[in-house]
């Protein structure tokens, strides 16, 4: 295939993993680090002709007045999730791209977010119509400037509150319609959204790692197919709940009876501080949840829950308790704990959506690119939630692309 300059657009571009996944990409565009972490460099992707990281050129947007030195800066502070030497070796670039990420927008997204914003972020008064062409003028700037041949829109800013698809139209051309109503504040869309629909109206693969709506909305899945693009979501999955994935089929083909499964996560960074807002945090609990009934085929009695200890930082702590019933009707219990370095097992699974993104749309992949299941806690228009199964899809889904 032939080569060509690909933009990552990454909204909440200064955010912890949008941070860590701009350090790995500069470590990896240099040669500074390996692959550990990264799942496209697994042995059954290397006949694909996947781009290298050279290819790839970040922008993005984002709502705070701080910098992606200070953001990188933070994180090496936070008891070394990032090596700081690596930070200071990445400084010139993290400057560059830095002058590249254009002031957001925080229409619908609730206090605790706009709370985040600059002043001027805050102040700005425009109809979601003129937030979608004022983000689209940006990327396509940016497409413009660097000589892109495509752009992937990578959705990582702040979980925004849940929003109730009900009130929605359901095609494209009626919620154009109403969106362009500069009276309408009826159709009030969250920011996620509007990113969705600003990416995939000019074309361009939009990809949501967060619970946040984005393009979920049946009229926004219309949109993708209208445009010829593809997008996937929501929510990543990298820690406690990938571990959910892993041992609930275990238990289901052991053919053990899970009674109840209670999961405790402490964290302490900006995330855990936005998610310690009850609404914005009912939007995560949802997804992680929702997992276990798909897998075991019953509902077992649940508990998910999520507090902001600031002491830890970004590093995460799950502790699952598991408590089931076996031969004879025996209580058994397992229980794990899960410690991680929340935005470093991000960063690589971001790298990873763009990269797997950009090859299926030069492919021809278009709408849901429900191969990508493995990837989200909620993966979109997928009922399967077995992590080995969901990585088995991704891995036929490469056999069939060899060229
Ligand atoms: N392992 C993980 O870290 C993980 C896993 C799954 C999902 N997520 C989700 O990814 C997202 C990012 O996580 P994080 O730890 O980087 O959070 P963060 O709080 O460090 O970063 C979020 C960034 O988004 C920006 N932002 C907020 N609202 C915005 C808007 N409307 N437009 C543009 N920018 C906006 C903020 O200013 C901030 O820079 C969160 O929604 C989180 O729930 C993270």
């Amino acid at each position: 295939m032939a080569r060509h300059r690909v933009g990552i657009w990454l909204v909440g571009a200064r955010g912890s993993v949008a941070t860590a996944s701009i350090v790995g990409l500069v470590a990896l565009q240099k040669g500074w680090t390996g692959d550990v972490g990264l799942v496209s460099r697994l042995p059954v992707f290397q006949h694909l002709p996947l781009s290298p990281w050279q290819d790839f050129c970040v922008a993005g947007h984002d709502i705070r007045a701080t910098s992606l030195v200070e953001s990188a800066s933070q994180l090496s502070a936070d008891r070394g999730a990032l090596d700081p030497q690596l930070v200071k070796r990445c400084q010139r670039e993290l400057t560059a791209i830095d002058r590249r990420i254009c002031q957001g927008t925080v229409l619908h997204v609730g206090e605790t977010i706009a709370d985040l914003a600059a002043p001027e972020v805050r102040r700005r008064r425009e109809s979601p119509w003129e937030a979608v062409r004022r983000l689209q003028a940006d990327m396509q700037q940016f497409v413009k400037q660097e000589q892109l041949k495509q752009l992937v829109v990578v959705h990582l800013a702040s979980t925004e509150p849940p929003f109730d698809l009900g009130q929605l139209p359901a095609t494209w051309p009626d919620m154009e319609r109403m969106l362009q109503k500069r009276a309408t504040q009826r159709l009030s869309l969250p920011a996620s959204s509007l990113y969705a629909i600003a990416a995939l109206d000019l074309g361009y693969p939009y990809i949501n790692f967060t619970p946040s709506l984005g393009a979920a909305p049946p009229a926004i899945q219309q949109l993708a197919q209208l445009r010829e693009t593809c997008h996937m979501g929501c929510d990543g999955k990298t820690g406690e709940t990938l571990v959910k994935t892993v041992l609930a089929p275990m238990f289901a083909n052991r053919h053990l009876d899970v009674m109840s499964w209670v999961g405790h996560n402490i964290f302490g960074n900006m995330d855990a501080r936005v998610l310690d807002d009850p609404q914005n945090k009912s939007s995560k609990v949802v997804t992680k949840d929702r997992v276990l009934g798909s897998i075991l085929g019953y509902a077992p009695q649940t508990l998910v829950s999520i507090e902001n200890i600031a002491s830890l930082g970004d590093w995460k702590t799950a502790w699952d308790h598991i408590h089931f019933r076996g031969f004879l009707g025996t209580p058994m219990t397992m229980q794990f704990v899960w410690q991680g370095c929340d935005s470093l097992l991000a960063a690589p699974l971001v790298l990873d959506l763009v990269r797997f993104t950009w090859y299926a749309w030069q492919r021809g992949d278009r709408g849901l690119l429900t191969f990508l299941a493995s990837f989200f806690k909620h993966p979109l228009g997928v009922a399967e939630h077995d992590f080995g199964r969901q990585f088995q899809m991704l891995a036929e889904w490469a056999q069939r692309s060899t060229v």
